[in-house]
């Protein structure tokens, strides 16, 4: 079975606007894969209904073997265990610190202490960042602010990880180093990876999966692809 599996999959918004237009899709366990496409073509849109910040609104979103489309609002946690979502803006809570942004969510979900702490070294571990565990976000930089966004996305060991424009906010070194932390989760721990960029480098640096979306479709896919994107304006 595919980790995600996403079958002539449209969204309208409220307001008429077209986000997605009969989407196909499939990715297995363990790809690392790159979204691309001009502004307002849908990666978002795309990216929100497998998280389920959005629904479709014809079509079918499965997400390691949940059907996202129909999953009631209470139910909704139990896909959000099984992922994690770095954003562009950061999303830190300012009032916590490194540690407790990244301990948050398994408090919520009910993890002793105990259990909670080593989870969260390990992944501030990964990240580069097990020095900083008592500062808060405002005392970091831009990139150091993004690696505790990774970190606090993968500390449930999820299955997947989505990132919509992970280095919209940052210098092309920061950005490179960044990628380095997300390839080497991929790598490492199998996580798949769903990644939205404007970014050209680091879409051919990286020589990963390529999808283009174009007005709410899908109209490339390759493997090592490059970014080629058309410009209408
Ligand atoms: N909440 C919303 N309500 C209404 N329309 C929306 C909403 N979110 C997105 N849209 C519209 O849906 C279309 C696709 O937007 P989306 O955010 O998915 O594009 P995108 O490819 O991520 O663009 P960008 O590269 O600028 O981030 C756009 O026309 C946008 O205006
Ligand atoms: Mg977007």
């Amino acid at each position: 079975m595919k980790l995600i599996d996403i079958k002539d999959c449209s969204k309208v918004y409220k307001n008429g606007v077209t986000g997605l237009a009969g989407l196909d899709l499939e990715i297995d366990k363990g790809e690392f894969v790159f979204i691309i496409g001009q502004t307002a073509s849908g990666k978002s849109t795309l990216i929100k209904l497998l998280y389920r910040e959005e629904k479709p609104t014809k079509g079918t979103v499965i997400v390691g073997g949940i059907n996202v489309a129909k999953l009631r609002n209470s139910k909704v946690y139990k896909l959000r265990r099984k992922l994690g979502v770095v954003f562009q803006d950061f999303k830190l809570l300012p009032k916590l610190t490194v540690y407790e942004n990244v301990a948050f969510g398994l408090e919520t979900l009910g993890l002793k202490a105990s259990e909670i702490k080593p989870k969260v070294l390990d992944s501030l571990e990964r990240v580069g960042l097990k020095d900083k565990i008592r500062v808060f976000p405002s005392q970091l930089s831009g990139g150091e602010q993004q690696r505790v966004c990774i970190a606090r996305a993968i500390v449930n060991n999820p299955r997947l990880l989505i990132c919509d424009e992970p280095t919209g906010n940052l210098d092309p070194e920061t950005s490179k180093e960044i990628m380095d932390v997300i390839e080497s989760i991929n790598r490492d721990l199998g996580t798949t990876v769903i990644m939205a960029t404007h970014d050209k480098e680091i879409v051919n640096r990286m020589k990963k999966r390529v999808i283009t979306i174009e007005n709410g479709v899908k109209v490339g896919d390759k493997m090592k692809g490059s970014y080629r994107v058309h410009e209408s304006n």
